[in-house]
């Protein structure tokens, strides 16, 4: 009996397996407005068995935008084409499959390229934007200093934070995810290493989770008590001087007092230049220690690949549903394949059944060694 395609509820929500679909910046909206890729990019996903397929980082205000092609949902034009999107998706969707948003800011990673434009900053014929963060810190030397958020601008960015939540409601999101991690704008809030501030919102520990924790307050007020509230970390910044996993694990504590019903386990991003030692699994060890120190309903996440991988790291209890990226994009059957592996039953779409592998035994010669 796989526990990978068992079901799992947190919240309001159950999902019918716990392989989730993570979130993936596509670069392809237009002033936030999802286009035709995402229309293509989340049907394929809705029907690829993953238990949650969550939306791609999806900014709650223009400024908050990491490119020009960022998703968001800050008007009513993002809105509807948004609507337009998931409501295609969930209509060839398996009917357990459930749809979730992360909503986030870039703060002061806002203004950049596109990956396959470079990545960097907006350059000046780009049509770069003011950037915003908790203290005037740059992330990088060539990256433009952020103007230092007072009190009004954060009384602004938890309006459209909750503004974004109730949006995504309205279209029918079972999950809202707030992104906390990767060095946006929360995260930038989180970690001494981004945040001087000497007012409320900076020094202590507790101080520089008050802004995080009240946008996570915000947002669970604004959404309606039949959809989920998660959140994304970076549980180590991976420097000296930067956010441990005792820090993140005493975050998670506070952001589940406040309404979050799951923790998606990630880490870094907040400062460039550092090293990361990358090994299959290699965030699973905070997932599991942060589960077991608040009991949070937890996500694993990064170079998870294998499906016996995926099925140890539940089976160990290290963590409660798995994330996969990259995996999805290569594989986007990746979950037909997998519940093959671990001898599980997955309901695909009858028009693609003949494809499973005790029908044809070509699934045999076609798929990666692991899955036969
Ligand atoms: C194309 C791409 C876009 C991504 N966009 C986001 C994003 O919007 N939000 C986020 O939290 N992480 C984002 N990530 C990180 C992934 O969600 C995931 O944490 C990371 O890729 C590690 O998982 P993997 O080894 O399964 O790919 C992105 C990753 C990729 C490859």
């Amino acid at each position: 009996m796989s526990l990978l395609f068992s079901p799992f509820t947190f919240g309001p929500i159950t999902i019918p397996n716990r392989v989730v679909v993570a979130p993936m910046c596509q670069y392809s909206a237009n002033d936030g407005c999802a286009s035709d890729w995402h229309l293509a990019h989340l049907m394929q996903l809705g029907t690829s068995g993953a238990g949650l397929v969550v939306v791609e980082a999806t900014a709650v205000e223009r400024r908050g935008r990491i490119s020009h092609g960022d998703l968001g949902l800050y008007s009513d034009d993002n809105e509807a084409a948004l609507g337009r999107v998931l409501g295609a998706a969930r209509r060839v969707a398996g009917p357990t499959t459930r749809f979730g948003i992360q909503i986030g800011h870039a703060g002061r990673k806002a203004s950049t390229q596109a990956p396959w434009d470079g990545g960097g900053p907006l350059k000046g014929h780009e049509d770069p934007w003011p950037v915003v963060a908790p203290s005037a810190l740059p992330f990088d030397d060539h990256y433009p200093v952020p103007a230092t958020l007072d009190a009004a601008g954060l009384e602004h960015i938890v309006a459209a934070f909750a503004e974004t939540a109730r949006r995504a409601a309205r279209i029918g999101f079972d999950v809202v995810e707030v992104h906390a991690a990767h060095g946006y704008l929360l995260h930038q809030f989180l970690s001494p290493l981004s945040n001087h501030r000497d007012d409320a919102f900076g020094g202590t520990a507790d101080n520089r989770r008050r802004f995080p924790l009240q946008v996570l307050q915000a947002v669970r007020t604004a959404l309606p008590a039949t959809v989920a509230l998660g959140i994304r970390i970076s549980a180590t910044d991976w420097v000296d001087g930067g956010l441990t996993v005792a820090d993140s694990a005493a975050f998670v504590a506070a952001a589940r007092e406040a309404g979050a019903d799951y923790v998606c386990v990630s880490s870094g991003g907040l400062v460039p230049h550092v090293r990361i030692p990358t090994a299959p699994g290699y965030q699973v060890p905070f997932a599991a220690e942060i589960r077991a120190t608040t009991g949070m309903a937890t996500r694993a996440v990064g170079l998870i690949a294998a499906a016996d991988q995926a099925e140890a790291i539940l089976t160990a209890g290290h963590a409660d549903m798995i994330a996969l990226a990259r995996a999805f994009l290569d594989d986007p059957r990746w979950a037909w394949h997998a519940a093959d592996r671990l001898g599980a039953t997955l309901e695909r779409a009858p028009q693609y059944q003949r494809a499973a592998a005790a029908l044809w035994p070509g699934a045999k010669l076609s798929r990666p060694q692991d899955f036969v």
